[in-house]
């Protein structure tokens, strides 16, 4: 038993949440389609990267604390919150991050459009790693730059990883001005460690390469495992890197619009302070930041409670598909609460999976055909949600794909 209640469905009708929209999703992704919205079944959406649970209480509570003061003026973030994000990284991950080299963004995405825009000539490359999140294509591509892919490796066990001699020929390309490294990675769920993570500030190092490195689902490790956020490697690595945490993932905080942009390198900071000042962007929103100087104080005991109900709800999920539709191979997963699933085995093509899906099963996933060269054939469930809620996604999903007719 914990304290914690992670089984309550909670209804996000009129709360215009993204993931159950009939509109344009988050970040751009389509809608479910007209499918969706007809009559049937309450349609559940795996997708979207945002939980179906509660924020923790203690950020909850501090966040009335700050809307009970009534003054919502104009705030600068404080020392309080850069303390509390440093003690955070430190505690949980080793990583003595300086509270100075904290800037804030109103997400991942909006800063690294941004930064993109300023840092990376018009036509220069940004490198991704595929499978890819989609939205970093359109990061890229909207900003005025190319994208370049290195695929991951795909070992016989299901782990993935990087083959670091096609990486560095990708690096080595001098029209490669960025690499946008995703770590954990969103979808494989892989957290990468510390000798692949020193491996490839070696090679950005002799080819100069900056890096992004999102650690914006840093915190959330399956249990057994440990998240190394790359800067913490050392100043080889700090020095030219560019890193995104924050709890929007972590707390399922998302739609407060608050991430860190950490620039250890006093130069380096300088020239994204300057951009974010050009973007005319000033100050934070008071609220978030009261919740998530609480989270990072005070929530720890939650997000244990949680990892370990995303660890529950995966075993479940496994158990099921071995039963039910054993064609269907679950990735290793040692980090977010994304499972990346293999569908191959079904035998039929990614759009007949999501047209069943869609308009039997009524579950949305995200289809890993958009995820670029290693994606076709996957698909990416969401677990954060009741144990209920994935029990009755799997029983609509196994009727739907269970039978080739
Ligand atoms: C790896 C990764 N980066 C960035 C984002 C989006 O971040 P934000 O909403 O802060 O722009 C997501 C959301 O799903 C994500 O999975």
């Amino acid at each position: 038993m914990t304290e914690f209640d992670f089984e309550t469905r909670i209804d996000r009708h009129g709360t215009d949440a993204a993931k159950w929209s009939s509109q344009l999703a988050a970040h751009g992704q389509p809608a479910p389609g007209e499918a969706w919205l007809s009559e049937g079944l309450e349609p559940i959406p795996l997708s979207v990267a945002d939980m179906e649970l509660a924020a923790p209480q203690v950020v909850l509570e501090a966040m009335k604390a700050r809307i009970d003061h009534g003054i919502f003026g104009y705030t600068m973030v404080g020392e309080a919150y850069r303390q509390a994000a440093s003690d955070w990284q430190r505690q949980r991950h080793g990583w003595d991050m300086p509270g100075e080299a904290i800037l804030t963004f109103q997400g991942v995405l909006p800063a690294l459009y941004m930064l993109i825009r300023g840092m990376v000539a018009p036509g220069r490359k940004v490198l991704l790693q595929t499978p890819a999140f989609p939205p970093f294509v359109d990061a890229i591509t909207q900003s005025g730059a190319v994208v370049t892919t290195h695929e991951l490796t795909l070992g016989e066990d299901g782990r993935y990883g990087m083959d670091m001699a096609s990486l560095e020929a990708r690096l080595a390309d001098p029209d490669v001005a960025m690499f946008v490294l995703c770590n954990p990675h969103n979808p494989v769920g892989r957290a990468w460690d510390g000798q692949e993570l020193e491996t490839i500030a070696q090679l950005c190092e002799r080819h100069d390469v900056l890096v992004f490195s999102d650690e914006i689902h840093g915190d959330l490790m399956m249990p057994g495992h440990r998240f190394t956020p790359y800067a913490s490697l050392g100043v080889h690595a700090a020095k030219r890197a560019i890193i995104a945490n924050g709890l929007s993932k972590t707390m399922n905080l998302a739609g407060l619009h608050l991430c860190n942009i950490v620039v250890p390198d006093a130069g380096l900071r300088e020239r994204v302070e300057e951009l974010s000042n050009a973007a005319g962007l000033f100050g934070v929103n008071p609220v978030s930041q009261a919740g998530f100087i609480a989270g990072w104080r005070q929530g720890g005991p939650w997000l244990d409670a949680l990892m370990a109900h995303i660890a529950g709800n995966r075993e479940h999920m496994v158990g099921f598909l071995a039963d039910r539709l054993p064609q269907i191979r679950a990735m290793p997963m040692e980090a977010t609460y994304l499972a990346w699933l293999d569908l191959r085995g079904l035998g039929m093509a990614p759009d007949t999976i999501v047209e069943r899906l869609v308009a039997r099963a009524r579950v949305r996933l995200e289809n890993g055909a958009a995820y670029g060269q290693g994606g076709a054939g996957y698909f990416r469930v969401n677990l954060a949600c009741p144990r209920a809620m994935l029990e009755e996604a799997l029983e609509r999903i196994a009727t739907a794909l269970g039978s080739n007719r």
